[in-house]
């Protein structure tokens, strides 16, 4: 029987940050992960670079049923704090755009940097084990696992969320949740690509598949994001749908504005005066690819030179291109989607500590609880700041 202070399972974002916090603190620390290795999501991440964190890091930042929910382990650790801590460990990052910071290096550079703290404070990291079985105890929690039988104090549940199973993800922290008494609000694939079926669509976006349009407003139940799109064989990803698709419920309509920049109506009608003859595909050329223009005057508008259309004809294209309304089939769902909405209703857990209010000594951080980030680092500075609130407490 092995006996310790606090156990944390996952050794993911939030587990390993949440590890060595508490160790810090003079804990002594066990953290299992069921995975051969820790933190493959982080390795993963950010195309092999990890957007670590946002410099603009706000509550609204966030989805939750519970908005508040977040505000106080965000506050009470930063991304100044994170960012003090890799600067600590010299690892070399930049900003790409709108505040994300990447590695200049490898994503590995945060792993290593997190196990080596880990290291540093004694926690007692075992990969390779799973938990079978967890039973609460007046003096706290017994747990059946791959190195036999655990005691501790305090139990930290980091296995994050469901996206990508080929990771390690499972859904072993709701399984507890509900062991507990807690209440799991549903789950569902976030910032995570549409899949289109519609024929003339799917069409286009197969013959299109790897072209991105640089500047898109994509918007759906109130929420606007302005990036660009990307086509692809089953349908539109790129960062502005993968926001999006947070927001986005089966049935409902998307709308894309795939020129915020220009006053197409205004544009084409000075050009019919200016070029009367140009044919439309040419003058759509000039804003899309050629390819896209030539697909769109085959699918959606038929092509002539601009002196014969009449300027209500050439009103409905610039409509159309501003204000493209598609209703996706679906998702790529968990296979792809970098992150899972929903999860451990936060309305029984302490935003102060994480802990449960349910069953004392019990913790939950990162992803298994209902609180999603947008795309540009949000969702690891979430695994950070609630990792960091825990570790002060368990
Ligand atoms: P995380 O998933 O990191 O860790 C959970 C751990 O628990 C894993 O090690 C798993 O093996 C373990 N586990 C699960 N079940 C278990 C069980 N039954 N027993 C024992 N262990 C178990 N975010 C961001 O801010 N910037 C980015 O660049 C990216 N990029 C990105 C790319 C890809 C491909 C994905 C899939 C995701 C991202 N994300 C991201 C999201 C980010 O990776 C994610 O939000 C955090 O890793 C969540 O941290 P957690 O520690 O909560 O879970």
């Amino acid at each position: 029987m092995v006996q310790t202070d606090v156990v944390v399972i996952g050794a993911g974002a939030a587990g390993l940050m949440c590890a060595f916090t508490a160790a810090a603190r003079g804990r002594q620390v066990l953290l299992l992960d069921h995975a051969n290795k820790a933190g493959k999501k982080i390795l993963m991440s950010g195309g092999g670079r990890c957007n670590f964190t946002n410099l603009y890091t706000e509550p609204s930042n966030f989805l939750s049923s519970n908005s508040h929910f977040c505000k106080s382990a965000l506050a009470r650790y930063t991304q100044w704090d994170f960012i003090e801590m890799v600067s600590r460990h010299g690892v070399p990052y930049h900003e790409k755009k709108l505040g994300q910071l990447f590695c200049d290096n490898k994503s590995s550079d945060i792993l290593e940097m997190l196990l080596d703290e880990c290291a540093q404070a004694g926690v007692d990291l075992r990969l390779d084990t799973p938990v079978e079985s967890i039973e609460k105890h007046e003096e706290g929690y017994l747990l059946h696992t791959g190195i036999g039988s655990v005691r501790c104090q305090s139990l930290v549940i980091a296995t994050g969320g469901l996206s990508i199973p080929t990771l390690g993800a499972s859904g072993f922290g709701y399984q507890i949740a509900r062991q507990f008494g807690h209440n799991v609000l549903p789950t569902r694939a976030g910032l995570v690509p549409f899949t289109i079926t519609e024929p003339q669509l799917k069409t286009i976006c197969t013959e299109l598949s790897g072209t991105s349009v640089e500047d898109c407003l994509v918007s759906c139940n109130g929420q606007s994001f302005r990036e660009n799109i990307l086509f692809t064989h089953r349908g539109l990803s790129g960062p502005a749908i993968l926001q999006i698709s947070s927001y986005w419920q089966p049935g409902d309509v998307v709308h894309i504005n795939l020129l915020p920049h220009l006053d197409l109506g205004e544009w084409l009608a000075t050009q019919k005066q200016e070029r009367p003859n140009a044919e439309l595909k040419t003058l759509l050329g000039e804003v899309f690819t050629r390819k896209m223009a030539g697909l769109l005057c085959e699918h959606w508008f038929a092509s002539r030179p601009l002196k014969q259309y009449v300027p209500s004809e050439l009103e409905a294209i610039a409509e159309k291109l501003a204000d493209w309304q598609l209703v996706p089939a679906g998702t790529e769902g968990y296979r792809t989607a970098e992150v899972t909405l929903g999860g451990v209703d936060t309305r029984e857990v302490s935003s102060k500590t994480m802990e449960s209010q349910k069953s004392a000594g019990l913790y939950f951080i990162g992803e298994v609880l209902d609180v999603t980030g947008h795309l540009g680092g949000f969702n690891f500075q979430w695994a950070w700041a609630s990792a960091y609130a825990a570790g002060q407490f368990a």
